[in-house]
């Protein structure tokens, strides 16, 4: 059993055969309705628990979807709604649980949280995002760009804009897949300064660069996300608009990038602000096949966890 916690506490031959396993099984789906079963149906009577303390559109459907997908069931839990939310503790919702389901997805805020709930399941528990890191979305991003322009290893992956949870397992993903990384954004929403010292250690190629025009130089692929991640006080919104404003991924900045540089976001994205329409619907945007890889992506994340 094998917990999916973040990326750069998972084994890296691992992480790769995650990634060709999940282009493997996307493979052999191709023209089937989504509801389809697959050919294999590793997780067949397995119950699935998927427990959001925040909102969702991709990780909820996705994760439900793959799960149907590979012959098990899942329950989509609020925290609000549950026990969790009203001062049951973590250590006890992990043990009840784990007398239910098979597994256990969280979307969360504290990744105290999710790590407490991992140290009590006794069945494999799932990163689905935290204020801290998003590693299930790096997953999808990864297969993404292979399947639009090969191994990741040895290119350059800039990120504007804010030094989030999602650019957090950027960094975690660049110690693991040997590629360059350019963080551009103020100073004063820079990564998590732990983050970044772990990543220097592990011999990571990462710049801080300031001025968006020089990071985007020689780029291979441009990623952007929202200014006001879901964990930020919507009082800081002026503020952050403000300081990131600079940052905005535009037809103008993507030229400086080059044509063959690709566009990702990690969706939702608030048009106009932190990306433009014209880039997220332009020819070097992959945001829609960024979005369907959560489902390839986390199918194969998921089959890791259990041995299946
Ligand atoms: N990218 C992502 O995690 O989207 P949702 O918030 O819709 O799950
Ligand atoms: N940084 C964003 C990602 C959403 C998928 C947030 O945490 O709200």
């Amino acid at each position: 059993m094998n917990h999916f916690l973040d990326i750069h506490t998972t084994d890296k031959s691992d992480l790769r055969g995650m990634i060709d396993q999940a282009r493997t099984m996307k493979d052999a789906r191709a023209g089937r309705p989504k509801g389809a079963p697959d050919d294999e149906l590793p997780l067949d009577g397995r119950m699935v628990a998927l427990i959001f303390e925040k909102p969702s559109t991709r990780t909820r459907v996705s994760f439900d979807v793959g799960v149907r997908q590979m012959g098990g069931q899942t329950m989509v839990l609020s925290g609000q709604d549950m026990q969790l939310g009203h001062g049951e503790t973590i250590a006890d919702t992990a043990r009840v649980l784990s007398r239910y389901v098979d597994m256990i997805m969280i979307r969360t805020f504290d990744e105290d949280v999710l790590y407490e709930m991992s140290e009590y399941a006794s069945v494999p528990v799932i990163n689905g995002l935290t204020d801290r890191t998003h590693p299930c979305q790096i997953m999808a991003d990864i297969l993404t760009f292979e399947e639009h322009r090969g191994s990741i290893a040895g290119k350059k992956v800039v990120w504007m804009g804010d030094g989030n949870n999602v650019f957090a397992s950027f960094l975690h993903a660049a110690q693991q897949f040997d590629f360059s990384l350019t963080f551009c954004g103020p100073q004063q929403l820079d990564p998590d300064r732990e983050f970044v010292d772990m990543a220097r250690e592990a011999g990571v190629d990462f710049t801080i660069q300031r001025d968006p025009w020089k990071g985007v130089d020689g780029a291979d692929l441009v990623v952007a996300d929202t200014w006001v991640s879901m964990h930020d006080a919507q009082s800081s919104r002026e503020r952050r608009h403000n300081l990131l404003r600079a940052y905005q991924v535009n037809d103008r900045l993507m030229e400086a990038a080059g044509k063959d540089a690709l566009f990702m976001h990690c969706l939702p994205a608030h048009r106009e602000e932190e990306v433009t329409s014209s880039v997220m619907d332009g020819p070097q945007s992959v945001i829609f096949d960024e979005a369907e890889n959560r489902l390839h992506a986390q199918k194969a994340v998921m089959r890791w966890c259990l041995g299946a």
